[in-house]
C-alpha cells in the first residue's frame, strides 16, 4: 500500500481520543482485495464495500486499486460522514450509497466487508449479496479476532458454498465466502425476511427489526422500566422524541398512548431508522412518527420538543463508550423548549446523574430498580 494513504489516514477523524482511522484489519482487506479478485477491482461498478468505519476500504480500493463507481452500505451516519470528508481530503469521488441493499448488490463481484458484532446484520447482508450479486462473487471480511467467533462463518455458510478462513495478520482475520447459494438466499427471504416482525404481548404491539438494531424486535427491560412511567412524562407535550430509536418500540408506544402527539424518532444506523418505520407502520402510527437518521440528534430543530426519551447507548460496537450518551445529553438541550424534559433510563451503576444536571438541567430520579434508573432532566 503507498505509505501516503496510510499516513492521510492516521490522523483522527473524528473526536475520540485514542482512535486510529486505519487499522490492521482495513490494510489486511486492502492488501488481499487483489489477490481474492483483481478482475472485479478492475471493473467498473465492480466493487461493493460495507460498514467501513471511516472510509479507508472505500478510499483504498479506489486509490491503491484502482476500482471504480464503488457501491458503498454504512449503517452508521458517523461513518458515512468520515467518509465523505475523507474522500474530500483525497479529492476522489467515484463511490456512492445505493438505497438499497439489492441496488447496492446486483451483480457486484468483490464485497470487501468489515464485520461488527451482529450476526443478524452477517445475515442480512449476506444473504443480499448471495440473492443479488454476480456468480463469481468474492465476500472479503475482515475483523479483530478477538471479536470474531465460528458462528460468523456458520452465517456465511447458509448464503455460500465455500468459506474459508485466513490466518491470522497481527491482531486480525479474514474470512472469504464464494459459490453464492442464489436460491437459498432467495428462499430464506420469502420464509425469514429482514425486517423480522415480532407480536409482544403485553405491550399489544408489533416491533419490527432489521439485523443488527438493538434487542432486535424485542423489548428491552430498560426501556420497559422507562415504559412503565411514560404517563407520568410531561403530559402535555405537543411533540416528543425517541432519541436514539432502535426497533422504535419508544416513538410507537407513545404515539399510540396519546393520540395526538407527534413524534420524531432519531438514530444513527440506516437499520434502525428503516426498522422504526416499520414499527410505526405496523402500529398504525406511522402519519404521527417522522424518522429521522442523526448522530445523537444533530439533525433535529433547536426548540422542537417539550419532551425527550432516551434509553441512551453505551457501546460503540465492540467498545464501551459514553461518548453517544452524553453527546445525546447535551444536544437534547438544545432540541428542547425551555421547561422541556429529558426522560432517560439507565444501567444504575453508569451514573449518568451528574451527566444529565452538568448538560441539560436539574436531575429528578423517577424511579429505581437494583438495574435501572429512570430519571427526568429539566431545561432551566
Ligand atoms: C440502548 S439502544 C435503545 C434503542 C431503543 N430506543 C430501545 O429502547 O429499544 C440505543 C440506540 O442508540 C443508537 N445510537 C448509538 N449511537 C448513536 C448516535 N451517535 N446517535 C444516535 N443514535 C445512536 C443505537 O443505534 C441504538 O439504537
Amino acid at each position: 500500500m503507498p505509505p501516503d494513504f496510510a499516513d492521510l489516514f492516521r490522523r483522527r477523524t473524528d473526536d475520540t481520543a485514542d482512535l486510529i482511522a486505519i487499522d490492521g484489519t482495513d490494510r489486511f482487506i486492502l492488501d488481499e482485495a487483489p489477490h481474492v479478485h483483481g478482475d472485479a477491482l478492475r471493473q467498473p461498478g465492480g466493487v461493493a464495500v460495507v460498514d467501513d468505519r471511516h472510509g479507508v476500504l472505500t478510499l483504498g480500493a479506489m486509490t491503491v486499486h484502482g476500482a471504480s463507481d464503488v457501491r458503498v452500505v454504512q449503517d452508521s451516519l458517523v461513518g458515512v460522514r468520515a467518509l465523505e470528508a475523507n474522500a474530500g481530503t483525497f479529492g476522489r469521488r467515484g463511490f456512492h450509497h445505493p438505497a438499497t441493499l439489492k441496488q447496492a448488490f446486483t451483480d457486484v463481484r468483490l464485497v470487501l466487508l468489515r464485520l461488527t458484532k451482529s450476526n443478524d446484520r452477517l445475515d442480512e447482508i449476506t444473504r443480499a449479496i448471495a440473492r443479488y450479486a454476480a456468480p463469481d462473487v468474492v465476500l472479503l471480511c475482515g475483523g479483530m479476532t478477538k471479536h470474531m467467533s465460528l458462528s460468523q462463518n456458520d452465517v456465511l455458510r447458509r448464503y455460500f458454498g465455500d468459506v474459508t478462513a485466513s490466518r491470522g495478520r497481527g491482531k486480525s482475520r479474514l474470512l472469504v465466502a464464494t459459490d453464492p447459494l442464489s436460491a437459498q438466499a432467495a428462499r430464506a427471504d420469502t420464509t425469514n425476511p429482514w425486517p423480522r416482525s415480532v407480536h409482544v404481548d403485553d405491550l399489544g404491539m408489533t416491533l419490527a427489526a432489521h439485523g443488527g438494531v438493538f434487542g432486535g424486535a424485542s423489548l428491552d427491560q430498560g426501556t420497559r422500566a422507562l415504559l412503565d412511567v411514560l404517563d407520568r412524562a410531561v403530559p402535555t407535550a405537543r411533540t416528543a422524541v425517541d432519541l436514539g430509536c432502535g426497533n422504535g418500540v419508544i416513538a410507537a408506544t407513545i404515539a399510540r398512548r396519546r393520540p395526538s402527539i407527534r413524534v420524531v424518532a432519531t438514530d444513527v444506523s440506516a437499520s434502525a431508522v428503516a426498522s422504526a418505520r416499520a414499527t410505526a407502520a405496523a402500529n398504525g402510527v406511522a402519519d404521527r412518527i417522522e424518522v429521522v437518521r442523526s448522530d445523537a440528534g444533530d439533525e433535529l430543530a433547536a426548540g422542537s420538543a417539550q419532551l425527550i426519551l432516551c434509553n441512551p447507548p453505551f457501546h460503540a460496537d465492540t467498545t464501551v463508550s459514553t461518548d453517544a450518551a452524553e453527546a445525546m445529553f447535551r444536544n437534547a438541550a438544545t432540541i428542547l423548549q425551555r421547561g422541556g424534559e429529558l426522560w432517560c433510563v439507565w444501567n444504575s451503576h453508569l451514573r449518568y446523574r451528574s451527566a444529565l444536571e452538568r448538560s441539560v438541567g436539574p436531575t429528578r430520579q423517577i424511579v429505581r430498580t437494583p438495574k435501572f434508573t429512570v430519571t427526568a432532566s429539566q431545561v432551566p
